[in-house]
């Protein structure tokens, strides 16, 4: 079967959509990055997820490719989604294992899906939502030019546009 792959800016890092095929690897990541994904990023309901439900959320089909796992030379990193929550508005969803994070490979492999979502998919908006402490999280977003558009207690959203004028 065919299967998306994006470039980044960086040779050794790749976004390849992720499918049935990587469930056990994908599971197993998620698994040693347990306390990683729960300290501030929202993955709580990810990291409690059995074999068998990565395995069928997996082998679910999208009408658009959407979900990527994030290569370093060609070893499973980490994630990065796109939600159509509302297309073209989009949300946004990113982790990188923890041994491979300071380095920028998370920022690289946003901004390639970012690229991807607004000449691809005719995304015009895509939204972020931070829980309330997760500066790396923040600074990500801020270095690809995000913005807060709105305070809550426990997470800010942030928002950036794709359209060109
Ligand atoms: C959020 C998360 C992806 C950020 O990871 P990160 O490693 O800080 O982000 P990057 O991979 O872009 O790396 C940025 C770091 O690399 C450095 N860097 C080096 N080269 C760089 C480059 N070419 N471009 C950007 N940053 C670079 C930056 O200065 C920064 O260093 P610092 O942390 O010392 O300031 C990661 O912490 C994570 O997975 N957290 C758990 C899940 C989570 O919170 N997800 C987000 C939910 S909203």
């Amino acid at each position: 079967m065919w299967v998306k792959v994006l470039a980044t800016a960086d040779d050794s890092l790749k976004l390849r959509e992720l499918g049935p095929a990587d469930a056990a690897e994908y599971y197993a990541l998620v698994q040693r990055n347990a306390a990683h994904l729960t300290m501030l990023g929202d993955y709580h309901d990810e990291v409690a997820s059995n074999a068998t439900d990565v395995a069928y959320r997996l082998a679910q089909r999208t009408e658009i490719s959407v979900r990527f796992g994030v290569y370093l030379q060609e070893r499973l990193v980490g994630r990065v989604d796109l939600i159509p929550v509302e297309p073209p508005r989009y949300g946004l969803g990113y982790w990188l294992s923890e041994e491979v994070t300071g380095r920028g490979y998370a920022t690289a492999a946003v901004a390639a899906l970012l690229r991807y979502a607004g000449e691809e998919l005719g995304a015009t908006d895509v939204f972020a939502g931070v829980t309330r402490g997760n500066v790396r999280s923040e600074a990500l977003l801020q270095r690809l030019g995000f913005e807060v558009v709105a305070d809550f207690d426990s997470y800010r959203r942030f928002h950036h546009s794709l359209s060109h004028p």
